[in-house]
């Protein structure tokens, strides 16, 4: 039967649903995602070569992702800021063209023998920004020495501008990926910790108490020691993979303990609880992952007493030069005659924040339910 169902053609809307999913998963793969987008720049701008240049940590690009080339001149130049076309773009982050790369006088020319091999003319180069952030540099060129028109430049741009947000996508995918990676890790090093640990701690107690009852000089005590030597060793090596798996890297930290916090609540109250990070978010000090922390379970004990809600987003992104995290609820919000007076939770959010230098604001949403959004300075 299963091979039946094998050789049975898919449905129509079957194979729509794995297409899209094989497209969402290469918009996730920032290096497929790239490709995909050199790949469509000579049909949607005209020119005859296209390519990409990538920053490698130093002032610098990498070129590669070649479309269209007849040699591998270009691939895997390194494009220090300044030189040539894309060195220019790296340091003015606009959009720049030359009509005959090889000897134009607006730029240097480094790279004049690998324009020759490869037969470039005309050549284009745009950055692909995010927030003030070079993530790429995009190339296209003509074999023939012309003036590049309005219709590449525009299409050259559009092309970075959507560059840019596959890039991003696939960073926060990451990202994501990688929290949960993390959070996941410290949920078994909790568990074994509870279970595994507390099985040791009384292995090794058993073993006392057993070597208490025997009396002096009997053969077994040297047995004994030896199993309460190895419990003891044990409980040291377990706690050292503990402390290796429930540590996660500065980058991930405030992610872990969010949405581990999300993960606790939803189990504790059936309210639907996310976590997303909207923005890239700096690595924070242990004493701002804790203060946000502290501020989310507040709010979170708050939604579970006051909400009636049925879900809740929890979500950190960068604003103002700090970080920004803010707890939405889609409840009852504030009864109307009280607002949010009367409790000590908020004010005493309010002043843990205030003592490194953040705030809090409570909002009733638009569409019904409360926000909270606690603010840190980075
Ligand atoms: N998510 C929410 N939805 C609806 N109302 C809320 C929400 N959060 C807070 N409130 C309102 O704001 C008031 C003040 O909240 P606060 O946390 O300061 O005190 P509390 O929760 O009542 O008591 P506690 O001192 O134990 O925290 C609440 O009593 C409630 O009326
Ligand atoms: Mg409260």
């Amino acid at each position: 039967m299963a091979d039946k169902r094998q050789n049975e053609p898919m449905p129509d809307v079957l194979l729509e649903l794995t297409e899209g999913y094989g497209e969402i998963l290469a918009m996730l793969d920032q290096s497929i995602a790239m490709r995909r987008i050199v790949d469509e720049v000579p049909e949607l701008s005209g020119v005859d070569v296209a390519w990409l240049g990538e920053p490698d940590g130093g002032d610098r690009i990498v070129l590669g992702h070649t479309v269209n080339a007849r040699t591998p001149a270009v691939n895997g130049l390194v494009v220090p800021h300044g030189c040539g076309l894309g060195g220019q773009v790296l340091l003015r982050r606009r959009p720049l063209w030359v009509s005959d790369y090889r000897r134009s006088d607006t730029i240097t020319h480094d790279f004049n023998a690998q324009a020759e091999t490869e037969g470039l003319g005309a050549m284009i180069a745009v950055p692909v920004l995010h927030e003030g952030r070079l993530l790429s540099v995009l190339y296209g060129s003509n074999r023939e020495t012309s003036a590049l028109g309005d219709r590449t430049t525009q299409a050259l741009e559009q092309a970075a501008s959507r560059a840019a947000t596959a890039a991003v996508t696939a960073e926060r995918a990451r990202h994501a990926a990688e929290i949960a990676v993390h959070e996941e890790r410290r949920r078994i090093a909790l568990e074994l910790h509870d279970t595994v640990g507390a099985m040791l701690f009384s292995i090794g107690a058993g073993i006392r108490t057993l070597a208490d009852e025997l009396p002096d000089g009997d053969s077994a005590h040297t047995r004994l020691n030896d199993l309460k030597e190895q419990a003891t060793q044990a409980a040291a090596a377990l706690r050292v993979s503990l402390h290796a798996l429930s540590a996660p890297p500065e980058q991930v930290a405030l992610g872990v303990a969010l949405r581990g916090d999300c993960r606790a609540f939803q189990e504790r109250t059936g309210i639907i609880a996310r976590f997303i990070t909207v923005t890239e978010v700096p690595s924070l000090s242990p004493a701002h992952i804790k203060a946000f922390k502290d501020v989310t379970r507040e709010a979170l004990l708050n939604v579970e007493k006051h909400a009636r809600a049925r879900s809740v987003v929890v979500s950190a992104f960068t604003l103002s030069g700090g970080v920004c995290v803010t707890v939405a609820d889609d409840g009852v919000g504030p009864p109307p005659a009280y607002g949010f007076s009367g409790g000590l939770g908020l004010s005493a959010m309010s002043e843990r924040l205030g003592r490194l230098g953040g705030e809090v604001h409570v909002l009733r949403n638009e569409d019904g339910g409360v926000s909270v959004q606690a603010w840190i300075p980075a």
